[in-house]
């Protein structure tokens, strides 16, 4: 009969080199700081930039200036109202969501994968080592604020409300009347790929099916839980192109409202 004399080293391998792997492990990455740099680059511009955030005409309002409700907001951009007075150009004029989305996309699980790994290099890679001699995960301040991931999303289902609030708006024409352009087709398709990537997430699906015993006496709840697994199944490629279509979504608006293109109207 085999015994164990002694329990194993709670140690970490013993290799000198950083990893044994041979292939590219460090191509994803590099692809996840760069395109993560060029996005909070242009974002950070834009919230800041405080013009052409809205196309009158249109109704046409960027996501990253929803809801505009401070004083400094065109009256025409602010539907549901000014209730917040002016703010410095330090202070973004859509502060009052983008801390919530900010903190949504901050702590989203994925994303944390996808900075800790590209950013922090905790571990860069599988079977890589990380420069860190200690690791506490998220245990502690300042990253045990990941744990309010739950909370960050039903404030940004509300936020999403707000969004397709929007969305709707633009699908009027000058005169006020129902009219779309390739502005509204544009804002229409942001905000259905949000609620995706919402809906995906992984708090969701746990509030839709978790702590269940019986799936056959919750027909409903097993019905919307199978709804958002399939998304959730696809919660990576949905905050990539989320990203992406928030970008698009905001840049058409820009050129649009700055006079650099014009909207093609497809009706009125
Ligand atoms: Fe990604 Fe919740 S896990 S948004």
């Amino acid at each position: 009969m085999t015994q164990i004399s002694e329990a194993p080293a709670r140690t970490r391998a013993q290799i000198s080199d950083r990893t044994l792997r041979k292939d590219r492990w460090w191509q994803a990455p590099v692809v996840v700081v760069t395109l993560l740099t060029i996005w909070l680059t242009y974002a950070t511009v834009r919230v800041f930039t405080g013009h052409w955030y809205y196309v009158p005409q249109y109704h046409y309002l960027t996501p990253f200036y929803s809801p505009c409700v401070n004083g400094e907001c065109l009256p025409e951009a602010s539907t549901l109202g000014r209730w917040i007075p002016a703010v410095p150009p330090v202070i973004p004029y859509a502060f009052v969501s983008l801390v919530f989305v900010l903190g949504f996309r901050l702590s989203c699980y994925y994303y944390r994968r996808a900075y800790y790994r590209s950013f922090w290099q905790s571990p860069p890679s599988c079977a890589v080592r990380e420069p860190h001699a200690r690791y506490t995960g998220e245990t502690r301040f300042p990253l045990i604020v990941q744990n309010l991931h739950r909370y960050f999303f039903y404030v940004v289902l509300a936020i999403s409300l707000l969004n397709t609030w929007d969305a709707a708006q633009a699908f009027r024409g000058p005169d006020g009347n129902f009219g779309f352009g390739l502005g509204s087709l544009i804002m229409l398709a942001n905000v259905i790929l949000l609620w995706c990537y919402t809906l995906s997430c992984h708090s969701c699906r746990h509030i839709t099916g978790g702590r269940l015993k019986h799936f056959s006496k919750h027909p409903v709840r097993y019905w919307i839980w199978t709804k958002v697994s399939w998304l959730n199944a696809r919660h990576m490629q949905l905050a990539w192109i989320t990203l992406g279509t928030l970008m698009l979504t905001d840049l058409y608006i820009m050129l649009v409202a700055s006079g650099a293109i014009s909207d093609p109207r497809i009706f009125n």
